[in-house]
């Protein structure tokens, strides 16, 4: 089948980004989230983003309306009926994606395809609330969405061949490179990522050296283009703690355990940038 129109859901950080990236590849989007203020703000910051690109010269005006027209916001799950793929980005909580997963299956057309961007969870346990577990697959983006070239496209055991290859041919029609993995926690990426990045946190929580000075040495020293504090400030704390949860849950490899800080500063509601506060202040 191939795919027209794309759900997105879920109005944080990556469905506003993947958003604007699926708008600007052609296809009609429609946003959905649980509140239609915060459906309508992800256009208000689709609008902006646009305008900016248009200012340095990077789109053109009459582009900027088309991919403004061919996205629409709403808070009910119905308006996805008719799309032929949706993309999940809500909170990487599985109990909460399992429960999307079973009301979309009797929500979307047959033969859509329903794709989580979850960082680490299991995606066959959402295929199993399905009755379409072959349709079901990861297609994880990176953030920022609209700037990182890669999609990890996510094979549960449940999906056939076909999904795979169609949710391949998507993500190359975003202007993606992707990449297929298995179904295993954190896929290639965080799973080499999150290790790096709690033992950063292990080691401000040491005194090895301060916040800056971590950041400043892993960019100074391996050319990073960012440190692995901000990095996780940026990722949001919350999320990042969901992530080594799920990875120490699936491996019991102790690198994985969340640092002390971490789920603290995530319980005093210190979640990085899009709280104004984590281990740096914005
Ligand atoms: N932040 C990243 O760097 C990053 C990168 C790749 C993938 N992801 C994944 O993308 C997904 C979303 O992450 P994010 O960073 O956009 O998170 P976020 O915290 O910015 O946004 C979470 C969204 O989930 C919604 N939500 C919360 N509880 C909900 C519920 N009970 N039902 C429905 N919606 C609910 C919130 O309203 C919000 O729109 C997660 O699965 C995460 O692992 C995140």
């Amino acid at each position: 089948m191939a795919i027209k129109s794309v759900g997105i859901i879920g109005s944080g950080i990556m469905g506003a980004g993947i958003a604007e990236v699926t708008a600007k590849a052609g296809y009609e989007v429609v946003l959905r989230s649980r509140q239609q203020a915060s459906a309508d703000a992800m256009v208000a910051k689709l609008e902006k983003s646009l305008a900016k690109q248009v200012e340095k010269g990077r789109l053109e005006e009459a582009e900027r309306d088309a991919v403004l027209a061919r996205v629409s916001a709403t808070d009910e799950l119905s308006a996805l009926k008719d799309s032929d793929l949706v993309i999940e980005s809500v909170v990487e909580d599985l109990a909460i994606k399992k429960g999307l997963f079973a009301e979309l299956d009797g929500i979307v057309k047959d033969g859509a395809i329903l794709a989580t961007n979850t960082s680490t969870l299991s995606v066959v346990d959402l295929a199993v609330e399905t009755q379409r577990p072959d349709r079901v697959c990861g297609v994880h983006f990176f953030n920022p969405a609209p700037a990182m070239a890669l999609v990890e496209v996510v094979r549960p055991l449940t999906a056939s061949d076909e999904t795979i290859a169609e949710a391949l041919a998507f993500a190359t029609e975003c202007g993606k490179s992707p990449v297929e993995v298995k179904d295993r926690a954190g896929f290639i990426v965080n799973a080499l990522l999150f290790p790096y990045l709690n033992n950063a946190v292990r080691m401000l929580e040491n005194g090895t050296a301060s916040a800056e000075d971590i950041d400043s040495a892993m960019k100074g020293g391996c050319g990073f283009p960012m440190g692995p504090l901000a990095l996780l400030d940026l990722v949001g704390l919350d999320t990042s703690l969901s992530i080594l949860e799920a990875l120490y849950a699936e491996f019991g490899d102790p690198n994985y355990v969340p640092m002390p800080v971490l789920r603290r500063m995530v319980t005093a509601g210190q979640l990085g940038r899009k709280s104004g506060q984590g281990f740096f202040s914005y």
